[in-house]
């Protein structure tokens, strides 16, 4: 069975923790939806982590839907959530809902998420009255890293707190299904989560939270920027990688690889008439 908006909502109400994490490929999303992952999100983290950008500003609509429909092939019962990208939903309500739409019909997502509070609540609530679920994230936003001066925690102070409780509250009224909490404390998003009737997903934000999300790239060890404090490297594949492809390069110049197993066989018959 798929999970959905109604899934997510009956887990935060019998709170039974919402497992997300990121995805961009088609052999990625299949391996996460094989392990039970309940919900995949196509971030926009992909301009980073797989494009090699510094930040996520110059990820275009294009990218999305293309690693979107990747990883939509991948998966049979995770719901899939894609980012819409920097500038494809602040400029006007109709490109929101315009770009919503491409996100779903060509990136077979079935859910979209976007950034920012009070001042995109009237594109949340355009997308959603199109059946469209929109899914909300506060705290750290990184599409605001010019804004903000770097990747720096955010909701600190008080008036910095009250403010992401009151877009929370706002990002709900308008009709999104969920909240993404990132690098916030985690107290305060304890507090959010509890005067939030929606899920809260949290990253950075504690585990107060009514479910969590990370990089699949952060949580494996395979992303080489600096590592936030809250991304915690579950396996090192990385260095697994590394030890695959060394191996190879080691028996390629041994000539221990190929071995007569990876080869294919013709008659020797054959190839002394071929000498002749
Ligand atoms: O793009 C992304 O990966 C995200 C998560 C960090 C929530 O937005
Ligand atoms: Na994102």
């Amino acid at each position: 069975m798929r999970n959905t908006v109604v899934t997510m909502q009956q887990q935060k109400n019998s709170l039974n923790k919402i497992t997300m994490l990121t995805a961009y490929d088609y052999s990625t999303a299949r391996l996460m939806d094989e392990s039970g992952i309940e919900a995949i999100l196509v971030g926009d983290s992909l301009g980073m982590v797989m494009l090699g950008y510094p930040d996520t500003l110059s990820v275009t609509m294009e990218d999305m839907i293309h690693h979107s429909k990747a990883v939509a092939r991948g998966v049979q019962r995770a719901m899939i959530i894609t980012d819409l990208p920097f500038m494809s939903y602040q400029v006007s309500v109709q490109e929101a809902l315009s770009n919503a739409g491409h996100l779903i019909k060509e990136g077979r997502a079935h859910a979209v998420k976007l950034e920012g509070g009070e001042e995109v609540c009237a594109q949340i609530k355009a997308i959603t009255q199109a059946a469209i679920p929109v899914m909300g994230h506060l705290g750290l936003t990184p599409q605001s890293v010019n804004a903000f001066g770097g990747f720096k925690v955010q909701g600190r102070d008080e008036a910095a707190a009250r403010k992401i409780i009151q877009s929370a509250l706002a990002v709900e009224k308008a009709g999104a299904f969920a909240v993404v909490l990132e690098c916030v404390p985690a107290t305060l998003a304890s507090l959010i989560s509890q005067l939030l009737v929606i899920p809260t997903i949290g990253i950075g934000a504690g585990a107060g939270c009514d479910g969590q999300v990370l990089v699949y790239q952060d949580m494996l060890g395979m992303y080489d920027g600096v590592a936030p404090k809250f991304a915690k490297q579950f396996v090192n594949i990385g260095e697994r990688m590394k030890g695959g492809f060394q191996q190879y390069i080691q028996e390629t110049k041994e000539q221990a690889f190929p071995a007569i197993e990876h080869t294919f066989h013709i008659d020797d018959a054959v190839i002394e008439k071929l000498q002749r």
